[in-house]
């Protein structure tokens, strides 16, 4: 039996956690044993039990219970309970997701007691080391021994800075494993996408219609805690709502929410919340994600999934940051960087009003990478 080890920790994760799960639950369940830590860096209901719930991925075994705290704080009390947990069930693999800080400190506990990493979205780089979630992915993927990569851009960012994507097996952390296995967030796409309809109200809810609103998320630190990006973000959205007619809806990140609420100047504050047609509500499931995103017009986003689901579901994507991981989405035309920039929003809502029939070639796989990282552990157990 392969023993792992998955750390999660924010919403995100859980969700990429839950189709690795799946596989191993339909497919692997004798040959792969899978031990889950939560470690409490997302804890509200609505960021982080209604995923287990909803997309059946088992409890987690171990629940650390971080909670939130500066980045030296909350990683440094996330390495020492990890490392214990790692102690004790001496696990062939630890794996990991994305670039939080649960990523990060996965990957310090690990390597230092010499258990291999396998790293899920690794090679994706914004090449802005501002982003703590740059910081995270580098260090974790130099750590790492299996490196699973969503794009072909992964790859050419990791041949970048010297990993060989020919090396042949066996695979340490010093002769790493580099495959281009496509997203793992597709395969729930391809899972969930046809159960949205049925299990959710939410269009109804709402009272939305197909192609009537423009979904938004937002909670970079970035843009969350300077006033100025928020501020330009905010009157953009009420801008488009009040001149372009589209109604907008914005699932609220807990960060964003909190700052809405304390700091935004009063005339936008007002602006944003007495608009009927601006929907300004709590975190939703992801269920009710996919349904949005499914029938909105348009996608205003600076989270990375929500780009990728985007696009998987052939929607317009305004990308609220100055860069992009996910730079296949904009090289094909369906995606326009516009930063925290209001005018340079509303223009980019405006082109796709009038822009024909886009393109989206496949670029992120073809829905099962999660079988194919299972069967590359089992091969490759050092
Ligand atoms: C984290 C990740 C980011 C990822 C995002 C996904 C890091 C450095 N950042 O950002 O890469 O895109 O998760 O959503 O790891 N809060 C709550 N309830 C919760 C969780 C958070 O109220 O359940 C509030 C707290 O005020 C907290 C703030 O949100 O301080 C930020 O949470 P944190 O996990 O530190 O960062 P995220 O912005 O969520
Ligand atoms: N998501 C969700 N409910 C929400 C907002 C997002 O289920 O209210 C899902 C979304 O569908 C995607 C993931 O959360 O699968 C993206 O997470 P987030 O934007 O928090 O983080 P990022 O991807 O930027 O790291």
């Amino acid at each position: 039996m392969l023993k792992i080890v998955t750390v999660v920790g924010a919403r995100p994760q859980i969700i990429k956690a839950a189709a690795l799960s799946r596989a191993i639950r339909n497919s692997f369940s004798d040959q792969i044993e899978e031990i889950i830590i939560h470690t409490g860096q997302h804890y509200d209901a609505n960021m982080s039990q209604v995923f287990f719930e909803e997309l059946g991925i088992p409890n987690p075994h171990i629940n650390l219970n971080i909670g939130s705290a500066s980045h030296g704080k909350q990683t440094a009390q996330m390495i020492q309970e990890i490392e214990k947990v790692l102690l004790t069930e001496k696990p062939d693999f630890i794996v990991l997701y994305g670039d939080t800080n649960s990523t990060l400190a996965g990957a310090i506990a690990a390597s230092k007691i010499h258990i291999p990493i396998v790293h899920i979205e690794a090679g994706l780089r914004s090449f802005n080391k501002s982003m703590p979630e740059e910081i995270n992915r580098i260090m974790c993927d130099h750590a790492s021994t299996l490196l699973f990569v969503p794009t072909a851009t992964g790859i050419k960012n990791l041949e970048r800075e010297g990993f060989s994507t020919t090396n042949k097996a066996p695979y340490s952390s010093d002769h790493q494993g580099v495959f281009h296995c496509g997203d793992i967030m597709f395969d729930n796409l391809v899972h969930f996408s046809e159960m949205a309809g049925q299990k959710t109200d939410i269009m109804h809810s709402l009272h939305l219609q197909e192609n009537d609103f423009v979904l938004c998320t937002i909670h970079r630190d970035n843009n969350t805690d300077s006033p100025e990006r928020l501020n330009q973000i905010i009157s953009a959205m009420c801008y488009i709502e009040e001149n372009l007619h589209l109604k907008i809806v914005i699932p609220l990140h807990p960060r964003t929410s909190k700052i809405i609420e304390s700091n935004l100047p009063e005339d936008l504050y007002n602006r944003l919340k007495s608009n009927k047609n601006i929907h300004l509500i709590p975190p939703v499931s992801y269920l009710e994600m996919i349904m949005l995103e499914k029938n909105s017009f348009l996608v205003l986003t600076d989270s990375g999934g929500v780009q990728k689901e985007a696009y998987f579901f052939k929607k317009p994507l305004v990308v609220a940051r100055p860069e992009t991981e996910w730079v296949e989405i904009i090289e094909n035309g369906a995606g326009i960087i516009a930063d925290a920039d209001e005018l340079k929003i509303i223009e980019s809502v405006k082109y796709f009003s009038e822009a024909g029939e886009l393109d989206f070639p496949n670029v992120f796989g073809n829905g099962h990478a999660a079988e194919f990282i299972c069967r590359t552990m089992l091969e490759h157990r050092t």
